[in-house]
């Protein structure tokens, strides 16, 4: 068995900022209500024909990716993008990307798992590593929420934003990597948060938005709760493990849905917010895009040294959630 480990990693969101001011003019809402009750400040939102489909902007957090890992794209033999918002049923998001940086060697296909999809896109990813049928992989979470966003509906559009992340994997040579990586689900929860028929008009202010003909339904509350539990128990779950204590822990690097959700998290583990990286002001919840992105933001400010240990964990539609333990051994500085 081969530890998979991580050798880069690259981000890439749209250019288009939407403040809360800006939401204002959408739906009733207020950049106070927004700010006290979720942490977001802005999203990026992508625009129609400006090159930033899913697959563009996952095409372009790879390439940077790459760069870091200094791999050519023909050494890849995976790609798996985890995605709710594929910008086409098919094909894959993954083999648009394969086909746009030229990776011609690589198996490349998507997987559903809601925000979590970038953790269990991981552990497929990991597992081929492992057993040596893999022996470099791109594994990305890549988004366009901004398109199943109902802009009519205040308590979910001024939540979401669209982005990509991508880390790249490869066989680790030493005991560095990812130590371990555990997911959940519990199906009979679905309808806390779905995909619902419809398609509601987008707001002028959205001109250039392409809707699709679903958009995202959530019953906040009862998912805030759900939130909360899912991401103690499974990063309890992995810290136990790998018989690491919370003082073992160099950077929490949690999926990015609201930030009182981060700190309720925070809590439950005797975690201290300072050791919790959040970027939620600045993309709102991105779904698959935004540990791989928070990650990346978290590796090039620095913060990430080899040794550390590293938890990353995650929850989502389906429901789904998802934590790994990963023993840091990049240094880009
Ligand atoms: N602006 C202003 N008021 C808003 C609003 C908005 N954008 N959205 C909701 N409200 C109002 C509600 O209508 C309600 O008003 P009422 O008391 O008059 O009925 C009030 O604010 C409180 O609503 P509530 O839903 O109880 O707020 P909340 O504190 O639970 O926050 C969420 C709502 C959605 C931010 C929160 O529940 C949440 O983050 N849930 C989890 C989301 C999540 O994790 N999603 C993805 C999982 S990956």
């Amino acid at each position: 068995m081969f530890r998979a480990r991580i050798i880069g990693t690259g981000s890439t969101t749209p250019k288009r900022i939407l403040t809360n001011v800006d939401l204002e003019k959408i739906v009733d809402t207020s950049d106070e209500w927004i700010t006290r009750r979720t942490g977001i400040k802005e999203r990026r939102i992508a625009q129609k024909g400006a090159g930033e489909n899913a697959f563009d902007l996952a095409a372009d957090a790879s390439l940077k990716a790459l760069e870091m890992a200094k791999v050519s794209p023909d050494e890849l033999d995976l790609i798996i993008v985890g995605t709710i918002t594929p910008d086409r049923q098919f094909p894959a998001v993954a083999c648009l990307v394969q086909n746009k940086i030229n990776a011609d060697n690589a198996n490349a296909f998507d997987i559903s798992a809601g925000c979590s999809g970038f953790l269990y896109a991981l552990s497929i990813a990991e597992n081929a590593i492992a057993v040596g049928s893999c022996k470099k992989a791109l594994v990305i979470g890549a988004e366009r929420l901004s398109s199943v966003a109902n802009w009519q509906d205040r308590s979910t559009c001024v939540l979401l934003g669209d982005g990509a992340g991508v880390v790249v994997l490869s066989q680790a040579d030493d005991d560095n990597g990812i130590l371990s990586t555990h997911l959940g689900s519990d199906g009979r929860c679905w309808e806390l948060l779905y995909s619902e028929e419809g398609n509601p008009d987008p707001p002028k202010i959205l001109d250039a938005f392409e809707g699709k003909p679903y958009y995202l339904a959530m019953e906040g509350n009862k998912l805030f709760k759900k939130a909360v539990r899912h991401l103690a128990d499974v990063a309890t779950k992995a810290l136990e493990h790998n018989n690491l204590s919370a003082s073992d822990i160099k950077l929490v690097v949690p999926h990015q849905a609201n930030i009182r959700i981060i700190q309720a998290l925070a809590e439950k583990i005797s975690i201290p917010m300072e050791k919790v990286y959040t970027n939620i002001h600045k993309y709102g919840n991105t779904s698959s895009a935004s540990i791989p992105i928070a990650l990346d933001e978290a590796n090039r400010e620095g913060l990430l040294k080899p040794g550390d240990i590293i938890l990353l964990v995650t929850f989502g539609a389906g429901l789904t959630w998802g934590a790994s333990v990963v023993r840091w051994s990049l240094d880009i500085f």
